[in-house]
């Protein structure tokens, strides 16, 4: 057997925010090199990449919508537009030097684990050339995110439309929409963020909603010179703000719960959204657009204008689904006819069906959708790992979105846990194949499912996180500190591990003293490896601990 097949290499699928902060981690916090991230796109961002539509914007504040690792001194104001983030992406990939990892323009068309050499047989596509071919990899990691791939919509007559037709996600800039008349279906955040957008130059915007949504207010402060000072000089502050911004979205959160006090705080919130939407739109819209499901059991949005848009003259909401498209527009469920240059669908995406459209074969020979469909859809142990595909991580997988928090945030917690659970005991030659029983995983997965009964999450409306087999495979059932909390210190008890080297300690005490060699870190290590000796501590959370004092105690 050639040397090199004993050693250690990776393959990231996906450059999105999931994916950077995978690199990074791997790169600065581990020392570890040796790993390729292809995207099918031209470059780097993921979703701030695709969704390019006109008024696309983040609703979470920047401050906290941003990598743990490269906080931004430069946000231009609270909530930032998609170029910003965009932007924001390239530099951490070059102020990290990351970028030579990336292979843009590769898609991943599956993996097969291959038992005999206990790697992963990746299958790659070159977009330019249409070649393609393999690459084998110990670890492979799914960064390809969940809010990706278009929900395929389909409306009787669509193909005979004369006019342009595109998704949000897919915006044709090369289409003019000033003086156009355009058709918006749906009404979810990218609706309401494409409306008022587009609806400055468009000549009309007529948007089909057939259900309503919670609107709440949406300040965005531009940061003045003081706060850029601020974050410039006392990065302290931001992280401050940050934990600040951080802790109040977690504690929306508990409006979402069947507590006493979630159903009282929610009644309040609805009452508020209630107020914010007569406020401001004509009462003719009020019943289209106030809900009767609870706060929540939809991503709530945080108002980007779209409101103030509906009175505008050029503006109007037509409560409705769609019968058919026709050749020259759209007749709505009612029979309402009308006809339209440009039809932009605002339709969503295929959240539930995680890792599409991959063809990803496991350990017993079974893809890993059909293993799925078996167990009424995508779960996985914490959302990362998936018993009979062994050395494989998930992020931003299953069940670990939070309800009103970063995605950010979960990727980044993900990140961390796939890199304790699966990197580290790899590296430290602890173990050469890690897998998680299937107990563990149906364990975890049943506990998620039963703390989601009764959450806002399952009451009477669609929403993207209930699956084809009518189970929330998208949703957290906390806050997103307790994700935290779950994931930071690995089950050992959860995982099958083979192959490793009895001599890993060592191996391990050397990449700890490699990483972070300073007086108070190796002071730390010795310490840790006497109580690890006499059973205290395992070397797994001396090294998550020594992490988290060399954070707060500013070592690096
Ligand atoms: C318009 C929009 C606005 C959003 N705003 C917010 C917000 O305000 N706050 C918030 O918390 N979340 C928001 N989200 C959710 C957002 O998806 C996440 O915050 C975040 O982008 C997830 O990062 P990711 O890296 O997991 O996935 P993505 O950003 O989706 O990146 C996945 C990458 O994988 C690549 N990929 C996929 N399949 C393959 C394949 N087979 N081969 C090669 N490459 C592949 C894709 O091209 C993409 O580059 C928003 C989502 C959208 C669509
Ligand atoms: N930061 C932001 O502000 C922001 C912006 C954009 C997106 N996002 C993220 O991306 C997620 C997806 O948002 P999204 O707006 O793209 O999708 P979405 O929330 O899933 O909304 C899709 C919309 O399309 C409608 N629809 C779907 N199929 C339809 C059909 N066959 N006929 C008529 N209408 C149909 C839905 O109607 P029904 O509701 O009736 O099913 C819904 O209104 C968000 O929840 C959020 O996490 C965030």
């Amino acid at each position: 057997m050639p040397v090199y097949e004993n050693e250690l290499n990776a393959i990231i699928v996906g450059a999105g925010p999931a994916g950077i902060a995978m690199a990074y981690r791997l790169k600065h916090d581990l020392g570890f090199e040796d790993f390729t991230i292809y995207d099918k796109l031209d470059g780097v961002g993921g979703t701030w990449r695709t969704n390019t539509y006109p008024g696309c914007g983040c609703d979470l504040k920047s401050v906290l919508y941003s990598f743990s690792f490269n906080l931004n001194p430069n946000w231009s104001k609270e909530l930032c537009d998609q170029p910003v983030i965009l932007q924001y992406m390239e530099d951490t990939v070059d102020k990290f030097d990351l970028r030579k990892h990336v292979h843009p323009l590769v898609e991943c068309i599956g993996a097969v684990w291959d038992g005999t050499l206990e790697k992963w047989e990746v299958n790659l596509r070159d977009l330019k050339t249409g070649i393609q071919y393999t690459r084998v990899a110990s670890v492979f990691v799914s960064a390809v995110g969940a809010i990706s791939f278009p929900r395929d919509v389909k409306f009787p007559g669509m193909e005979n439309f004369k006019g342009a037709m595109f998704h949000t996600a897919r915006w044709d800039h090369s289409v003019p929409y000033k003086n156009k008349r355009v058709a918006v279906i749906g009404s979810g955040c990218s609706a309401a963020q494409v409306v008022p957008a587009v609806a400055k130059q468009a000549a009309s915007v007529k948007q089909y909603a057939r259900s309503g949504q919670w609107f709440h207010d949406r300040p965005n402060r531009n940061y003045n010179m003081v706060d850029k000072a601020l974050f410039r000089y006392l990065p302290f502050y931001q992280r401050l703000l940050r934990l600040k911004i951080f802790l109040d979205a977690d504690e929306e959160t508990t409006t979402y719960f069947p507590t006493p006090r979630g159903l009282k705080e929610r009644r309040a919130k609805e009452e508020e959204s209630k107020q914010y939407v007569r406020s401001k739109v004509p009462e003719k819209y009020w019943d289209s657009i106030i809900p009767a499901f609870p706060l929540g059991c939809k991503r709530r949005i945080f108002d980007p204008g779209y409101l103030d848009s509906l009175n505008n003259k050029n503006v109007s909401l037509i409560p409705e689904g769609i019968k058919e498209i026709t050749e020259t527009g759209i007749i709505s469920t009612s029979g309402k006819q009308d006809d339209f240059d440009i039809i932009v669908l605002a339709t969503g995406f295929q959240v539930s069906q995680f890792l599409t459209p991959m063809h990803i074969v496991g350990a017993t020979g079974k893809a890993l959708h059909d293993q799925w469909a078996e167990c009424r859809g995508a779960q996985a142990y914490l959302g990362t790992h998936v018993h009979n595909f062994p050395n494989l991580a998930i992020l931003f997988g299953p069940n670990t979105f939070p309800a009103n928090n970063s995605a950010l945030f979960a990727c980044e917690t993900q990140v961390d846990y796939a890199i304790k659970s699966l990197f580290i005991p790899l590296l430290d030659k602890r173990a050469k194949v890690i897998e998680v029983r299937q107990s563990a995983e149906d364990r975890e997965t049943n506990a998620i499912h039963t703390k989601l009964t009764n959450t806002v999450f399952a009451g009477d409306c669609s929403n993207w996180y209930i699956g084809d087999y009518g189970r929330n495979a998208a949703s957290w059932p906390g806050l997103a500190r307790s994700f935290w909390f779950r994931t930071y210190f690995p089950d050992w008890s959860a995982f099958n591990m083979s192959g490793g080297s009895r001599w890993w300690p060592i191996y391990a005490a050397k990449r700890v003293l490699v990483n972070h060699a300073t007086p108070i870190t190796v002071a730390l290590l010795f310490s840790f490896i006497y109580l690890w000796r006499h059973n205290e501590i395992t070397t797994v959370r001396a090294s998550a601990l020594l992490q988290t004092l060399k954070y707060y105690l500013g070592a690096t």
